[in-house]
């Protein structure tokens, strides 16, 4: 079993600054531009999550809130065969793993209210490994329903979703979609868009952005970790440094 309290990335560097990989029990926000790339980190981490604890994962569930339906079965398959050939090709074992990820679509603010406290069942009752909001920009910015933005009411969920993270002491990741191409300046929006109150519940912030045709995340909030910068890719494996 996983004792460290983290979720490898195999990401190796990455790894190595955040001091393993994502860590339980708080809550780690992925911002950057549209495209950079947030989803496809997030379809890789519930891969490895749900992976059997044998081959190195947490052998787990997921709960995946595809606010916006860019999450695709078909392609994070791919990432698993190309990232695992020989466990994919063992007879079962995509349909295993896929069956371990629950992928959730609110269709408007009230269902994702809802599905936020079925989560907290969920969470106590089966074997939760990991929790992905992709991505919590949408939800704020009510886009996928009718009607004004509902930031006000923003304040409750954040304080719910950080509390499942500590009760439940499982990897929470959500994803924060902002304008700005800089990578200095993106934290700087991602607290516009989302408020101070959602900046201080994030406990680990990687910002992800696009620079002369090359992709870079930088550690830009950690307790631990210096404000590295990486470079990395997006390949049929998905994301890799
Ligand atoms: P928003 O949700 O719009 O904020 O974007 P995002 O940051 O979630 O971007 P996403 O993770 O959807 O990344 C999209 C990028 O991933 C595309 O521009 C492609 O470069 C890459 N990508 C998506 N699908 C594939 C694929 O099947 N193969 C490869 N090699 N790259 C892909």
């Amino acid at each position: 079993e996983n004792l460290s309290g983290h979720l490898p990335t195999r990401l190796k560097g990455l790894d190595e600054v955040l001091c393993g990989g994502i860590r339980f029990g708080v809550l780690t926000e992925l911002v950057g531009p549209a495209g950079i790339g947030k989803t496809q980190f997030c379809m890789k981490l519930s891969l490895l999550a749900s992976l059997p604890t044998k081959f190195g994962g947490l052998e787990g569930r997921v709960i995946y809130v595809d606010v916006e339906s860019k999450f695709s079965s078909r392609r994070m398959i791919e990432i698993g065969v190309s990232s695992f050939p020989d466990i994919f090709h063992m007879e079962g074992m995509a349909q295993e793993m896929a069956g371990r990820i629950l992928v959730l679509q609110p269709p408007s603010l009230a269902e994702f209210t809802e599905s936020l406290q079925q989560i907290k069942v969920s969470l106590l009752q089966h074997q939760v490994k990991l929790l992905v909001i992709d991505s919590m920009t949408a939800v704020v910015s009510g886009e996928f329903e009718q009607g004004p933005p509902r930031q006000h009411s923003l304040g409750w969920h954040i304080s719910f979703i950080k509390s499942h993270a500590e009760f439940s002491r499982i990897p929470i990741v959500v994803t924060n979609q902002v304008r700005s191409q800089s990578i200095d300046e993106i934290p700087q929006y991602a607290f516009q868009a989302l408020g101070i109150h959602w900046s201080h519940a994030v406990t680990i912030r990687l910002v992800l952005e696009a620079k002369s045709g090359e992709r870079f995340m930088k550690v830009a909030k950690s307790p631990i970790s210096p404000p590295l910068v990486f470079p990395f890719n997006i390949t049929s494996s998905g994301i890799s440094l």
